[in-house]
């Protein structure tokens, strides 16, 4: 393991909350319910909350945003496709971040990155509204330098590094991919931050993948969901997310050179 020996900063834990609606949804009626689980995640030690308002709203559901808006007291992370009704949606209710995702209606989950590089003609202006009306815009990229050039071209404030092809690749224990995705992972988080770029990573991370990527030391905030809403099934929401903390809070001291236990 990579131990950095730059001093990285507290790093933030944004829980996703999605599959608590998913599993709602299944049912049509109100039980369980998003905004409980942010609330008990905000004890348990997360730092922001993270829904995504999907075009085909699968999940989360417009009440769900603003019921989140009006009654959590973490920042949220809105999770959106590059619509104009999302736009509209987010300059309607202004949360602390937006995050811009790619979105086709087929796809299980959030696939790949966004590719900035191929739509920044019409990236800028979208941006630039949103931060106009006080929200910071992270762009959901794959751990790739064209992305990181284009997303300080089109003045994100943040990219979120996608984890996914490093957390597929240690599901089929196939070390040699682990290494190679890491490498990307560790290798774009210094370009982003090197041009000043905030670095966020997610999706797909547990507890057996967390370690490596928040030793990272240029990643401020990890946004993790459908494994801590999978697990609390087990272990319960509460000490699942305290966990998850516990090991990015491990994963820090140590890429600190503090001793951990
Ligand atoms: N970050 C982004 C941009 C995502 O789209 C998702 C999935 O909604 C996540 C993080 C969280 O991924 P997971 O649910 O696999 O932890």
């Amino acid at each position: 393991m990579n131990i950095s020996s730059s001093t990285a900063p507290y790093l933030r834990l944004g829980v996703n909350i999605d599959h608590v609606a998913t599993i709602r949804n299944a049912r049509g009626g109100t039980h369980p319910d998003p905004v409980r689980a942010a609330h008990l995640a905000t004890e348990a030690g997360a730092d922001g909350i993270t829904a995504h308002l999907r075009e085909d709203r699968r999940h989360i559901s417009d009440d769900d945003i603003e019921r989140l808006m009006s009654e959590i007291t973490r920042p949220l992370n809105f999770e959106m496709a590059v619509t104009d009704e999302m736009l509209e949606i987010a300059l309607r209710h202004r949360p602390h971040a937006c995050c811009l995702v790619p979105e086709r209606r087929q796809e299980v989950t959030t696939e790949g990155g966004l590719d900035v590089a191929s739509i920044s003609n019409h990236l800028p202006d979208f941006i630039s509204r949103l931060k106009d009306a006080g929200m910071r815009v992270s762009l959901f990229i794959d751990p790739d330098e064209r992305q990181i050039d284009a997303s300080q071209r089109v003045r994100a404030d943040i990219v979120e590094l996608h984890t996914g092809p490093y957390c597929h690749a240690a599901i089929d224990g196939d070390q040699a991919r682990i290494r190679a995705e890491l490498e990307k992972l560790a290798e774009t988080a210094k370009s982003a931050a090197g041009v000043g770029l905030e670095v966020h990573a997610g999706h797909g991370l547990t507890f057996d993948t967390v370690y490596a990527v928040a030793t990272m030391p240029e990643v401020v905030e990890l946004n993790i969901g459908h494994f801590l809403i999978g697990e609390a099934i087990f272990g319960g929401l509460h000490s699942t997310i305290g966990r998850m903390r516990g090991l990015m809070d491990k994963a820090r001291a140590e890429a600190n050179g503090q001793v951990s236990a």
